[in-house]
């Protein structure tokens, strides 16, 4: 029988997650369809009992569920809970178990493109929000040098740069000594939405001091590459935009759900294509 997967989230008309993951469940020959389903916040509870009452294999989870949805499962893989928040849900007979795989999406854009091991690199993020805490939780998990947390709100980076500290050299970075220090960092990511579109002109940060070979991480991709990201390049760093997490994070969760290797050159290809085709 046709398994059914899909996205719960609100807004979620622009999502690509539909065409992404049925250009991969097609590749491998895998009979399933993924449908986005718009879920107002109080509709979530019954939007998860449908899930197992009508026996839908798997979903994402994206924006506003992704901490609500928590309470509603049946077990909470430990990197989710260490995270707060679930982006995939996997069903395993009659339980729902919440994973997240945005972290590890993003360490798997990341990693091919640095130029030398994360453990020997200084971290600043830009940002303090759900998708800055899966970037830097995961990346201090994983043993970075030294990582360094600055966003608007002051009491959240604080916060995020306490949960780094379990794991690595953490502290919280006020923006304008960021922007003194800069040249102090390795790897630059932005994880704020300053720069998406429709605010094209705008940049979390002025790059003037960043030495070449810097590599600088931002996980908007729309535009596919801010100003910010332009600026960079310009400069000599090393860039990447957020097409390579959101594959992967997709990529991740599709093998959570099948066991099957996720065709990631075709994924990226169809995202690439709804993005009209733009190079980075
Ligand atoms: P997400 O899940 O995408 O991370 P979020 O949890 O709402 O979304 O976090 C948004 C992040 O972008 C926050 O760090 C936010 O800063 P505040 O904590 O001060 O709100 C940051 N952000 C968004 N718009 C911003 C802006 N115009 N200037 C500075 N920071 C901004």
């Amino acid at each position: 029988m046709r398994q059914v997967y899909g996205v719960i989230g609100n807004p979620i008309g622009h999502s690509l997650s539909p065409a992404m993951l049925e250009a991969a469940f097609k590749e491998v020959n895998i009979d399933a369809t993924y449908v986005a389903f718009e879920v107002k916040e109080d509709q979530l509870k019954q939007a998860i009992d449908g899930v197992r009452g009508l026996g839908i294999s798997g979903l994402n989870v994206t924006i506003p569920h992704k901490v609500a949805v928590m309470e509603y499962l049946d077990e909470i893989d430990p990197i989710a809970e260490r995270l707060g928040a679930v982006n995939t849900i996997v069903r395993k007979g009659n339980k729902l178990i919440g994973y997240n795989t945005d972290g590890k999406g993003y360490l798997q854009a990341l990693l091919p493109i640095l130029p030398k091991s994360l453990k020997e690199m200084r971290v600043l993020v830009l940002g303090a929000g759900g998708a800055a805490k899966g970037v830097a939780v995961t990346m201090a998990m994983d043993g970075v040098k030294e990582m360094c947390i600055s966003n608007r709100t002051v009491s959240k980076a604080e916060e995020l740069a306490k949960e780094c500290s379990s794991h690595t050299r953490a502290s919280s970075l006020p923006i304008a000594l960021a922007q003194a220090r800069l040249t102090e960092f390795d790897l630059i990511v932005n994880t704020t939405s300053i720069g998406m579109t429709p605010h094209v002109d705008q940049m979390p940060l002025s790059l003037e001091m960043i030495a070449r070979g810097v590599v600088v991480s931002d996980l908007i991709y729309t535009p596919f590459k801010t100003m910010w990201l332009k600026d960079a390049e310009a400069r000599g760093a090393i860039i990447q935009n957020g097409v390579e997490m959101f594959v992967n994070q997709g990529a991740v969760a599709f093998e959570k759900w099948t066991g099957v290797e996720a065709p990631r050159k075709v994924m990226k290809k169809k995202v690439m294509d709804k993005l009209g085709g733009m190079k980075c």
